[in-house]
Order: C-alpha cells, then sequence, then structure tokens
C-alpha cells in the first residue's frame, strides 16, 4: 500500500506554541488573534476588509444575504462546483440557475451565464475552481451592464491572480475556506472580503446575530449595553481558528510555489499518457494551485479512482455535477439549458493528491499506479 493520502496538513510547532498562546489568555473567541488576521489577509488580498467566519458556506449564505438577495431572486451559479455555492442561494429563499462552463478551463462561461440572465437575476457567482480564476472582467462587464451583483466563491483560490487583479478586488464580495483540506487550513473556518465600507459594517454586526458590539467589546472598557440591530447568524471566525492561521500566513508565497512546481511535475508526466487531458490555466493567470486534477476517457474514470485508492492513493471527484444531485434534478427552475460542457468534464475527472510535503518519489508512484490503471481499464474495455 503506497500510504499517499488526498492531504496533509502542514501545521506543526509554529502553530502549537499560538494555540498555546491563546489556551493562557483569557479571549477564546472573536478577539486580538482574529483581529490581527483579518488585517493580514485584508492586506494580503489587497481588499480594505475582510473578516473571519466559521465557514466559506457562511461567507457565501451572508454574502447573499447582504447584498439583498431574497425569496423569488434568481442568482447564476456554476454546476462544476461544490454544492455550497448553490445551497447558500437556496437557503435564503434564493433560486440558484445553473451556468455552463467553458470547454478547455471549466471555469464559468461567460456567454452562457449571459443566456440566463432574466427579469429575476440578481446576481452572480463565479467559482475560481481548482485555485484559477474565472475571467473576472468578462463577469464585471455582465454585471454592470445587467446590475447584478457579484459574488466571487475563492474558496480555491486564496494565491490567485488573474490579469493583475486578486479575488475580491472585482467582485462585490468574495468568500474564502480554511476547510481541513484547504491551502491555508484550521480545520473548519472561512472568510469573506469586501470593498464596500457598508457591506464590511453589516457583516461585522450580522455574523453574530445582528448584535451592536461583539463579545471582546463587550466585556472590555466601560460598560454599555449591548443592542440587537437586525435577525443575524452565529458565524464570528475565533481566536483559536485565528492562531492556527496566523502562521501560516508567513509561508503562502513558498508553499504556493511548491504546489505549482508538484503540478507541473504531475502535467510533464501525465502529458506523456494517451488519453489524458486538464484543464487549462488561462493566460495571464496565476493560479493557486488548490487541486491537481486529470481528465480521462469517461468509462474509464470510476475503475482508474477506485484502483488509486485501493493502493493506498487518495484520489477524489471534483466534482459531481450539481445539478444532476438528487436535491437539484427536478428543478426546472434551476436546471434550464443543458449542461454539456460540465457533464464531460465532470465524468472524466480525477483529483490526484496535491500538497506542499508530497516528496516527488511519492509522486512517481502516483502517475505509475494511475498510468497502469488507465492501461488495465482500456484493457478491460476492449476484451
Ligand atoms: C468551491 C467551494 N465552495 C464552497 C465550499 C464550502 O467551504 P466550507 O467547507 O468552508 O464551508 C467549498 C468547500 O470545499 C468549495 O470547494
Amino acid at each position: 500500500m503506497a500510504n499517499i493520502e488526498f492531504y496533509r496538513h502542514q501545521l506543526g510547532d509554529e502553530e502549537f506554541e499560538a494555540v498555546r498562546e491563546v489556551l493562557n489568555s483569557l479571549f477564546l473567541t472573536t478577539g486580538p488573534r482574529t483581529a490581527q488576521f483579518e488585517k493580514e489577509f485584508a492586506e494580503f488580498l489587497n481588499t480594505k476588509h475582510a473578516l473571519g467566519l466559521m465557514s466559506c458556506t457562511h461567507a457565501l449564505e451572508l454574502a447573499v444575504e447582504g447584498l439583498g438577495i431574497s425569496a423569488g431572486d434568481e442568482v447564476i451559479v456554476p454546476s462544476l462546483t461544490f454544492m455550497a455555492t448553490a445551497n447558500a442561494v437556496a437557503r435564503l429563499g434564493g433560486t440558484p440557475v445553473f451556468a455552463d462552463c467553458e470547454a478547455d478551463t471549466g471555469l464559468l462561461c461567460a456567454r452562457s451565464v449571459e443566456s440566463l440572465i432574466t427579469k429575476k437575476t440578481k446576481a452572480i457567482i463565479p467559482v475560481h475552481l481548482y485555485g484559477a480564476l474565472v475571467d473576472m472582467h468578462a463577469m464585471r462587464d455582465l454585471a454592470d451592464r445587467y446590475t447584478l451583483k457579484l459574488i466571487e466563491d475563492a474558496a480555491h483560490c486564496i494565491e490567485g491572480e488573474r490579469d493583475g487583479y486578486k479575488p475580491g478586488q472585482l467582485g462585490d464580495a468574495a468568500c474564502f475556506s480554511f476547510y481541513a483540506t484547504k491551502n491555508l487550513t484550521c480545520g473548519e473556518g472561512g472568510a469573506i472580503s469586501t470593498n464596500h465600507d457598508d457591506l464590511a459594517a453589516w457583516l461585522r454586526s450580522a455574523r453574530i446575530h445582528g448584535m451592536s458590539c461583539d463579545a471582546t467589546r463587550r466585556h472590555s472598557g466601560a460598560f454599555k449595553h449591548y443592542d440587537q440591530e437586525f435577525v443575524g447568524t452565529k458565524a464570528n471566525m475565533n481566536d483559536l481558528q485565528a492562531a492556527l492561521l496566523l502562521p501560516q500566513m508567513k509561508h503562502i508565497a513558498t508553499r504556493r510555489a511548491e504546489r505549482e512546481r508538484l503540478a507541473h511535475l504531475y502535467e510533464t508526466k501525465l502529458q506523456r499518457i494517451a488519453d489524458v487531458d486538464f484543464p487549462k490555466i488561462p493566460t495571464g493567470c496565476i493560479s493557486a494551485y488548490h487541486l491537481q486534477t486529470a481528465w480521462v476517457p469517461a468509462q474509464l474514470r470510476d475503475t482508474v479512482v477506485m484502483d488509486l485508492r485501493n493502493e493506498g492513493i487518495g484520489a477524489a471527484v471534483n466534482y459531481r455535477p450539481v445539478h444532476t444531485l438528487s436535491a437539484w434534478k427536478n428543478r426546472h427552475d434551476c436546471v434550464r439549458i443543458p449542461l454539456p460542457n460540465t457533464e464531460r468534464i465532470c465524468a472524466s475527472t480525477i483529483t490526484l493528491p496535491l500538497y506542499p510535503g508530497l516528496r516527488d518519489d511519492e509522486l512517481n508512484t502516483v502517475v505509475d499506479v494511475f498510468e497502469a490503471s488507465l492501461h488495465k481499464a482500456k484493457q478491460q474495455i476492449a476484451a
């Protein structure tokens, strides 16, 4: 057995020490570490505001609500994504409408989005899939022409850039994930960034029930009664999460560079194998290299994934087309057009282990097992 996991985190001594300091301090909830993380994260993204949350799912839901989307409104989302993108709209009473992706990149297709815009459309949620940014100039242009909000699902893309812009710079808000397998992780966590002062102020209160001040402000300084201005949720990041994240901020550039090196190594080796292809990274795009995917003939895909798993290699499928899942497939209000690129890519995609710390010899083993399995599966089909 190879024992090459899908993901291995890189949390170590620095994070232990940072968490120990929080445990020795007064505040376990949103306090000075969260504030420090928010400051560093906003600086890194070059956006005015960043707020720490419990997850990217919370970030998406808060963005949808905070930008005024409600029951009866339509929001265009890709189907080639994790279900959280569509759920955020539906849970707020809106209707997610699924658009197709570009054939070569897997990223949300501007032409498909435009074909779905109706009088009820209020927003678009592009997903920066696998770490590569969607063409946000095209999305911004659509949003401006049709007066729509633009929410970026940047769960895969903290470190990416395209034509000089970063996630959150062209959208009204961008949503990030620090889930267990993400490039920056605290197990579960998320953030939202925005350049809108009014949205940031609303989010700061909405993430803590709509209260007028958070725990730190309630318990320090002179006594003051709290008020509740509206009905919010409970999604504030705590200082334990921030303590895990802060040391990782120092390593963002080197770890992204190592992901890029490993991704190039994979592609050099995999492109020698017949019938294997990859999503293209658009020209002008610096990917965050969150996931390494390879496309194989659809009829062989599941066999190859199973073989890799049986050999102890953490392969996965990112993603099944959301519009074909049981919760959505009969929702004719959401599934309005055929999505051929999405269905083709989702039927052929395999995700292979990719993370700093993956050794070159392990990567070679992954490729060897992948190639042998593909070869065997082809022979079985031919027989
Ligand atoms: C594209 C995408 N959006 C949203 C999410 C939700 O992130 P979280 O688990 O932090 O809520 C994920 C999680 O994997 C994701 O991949």
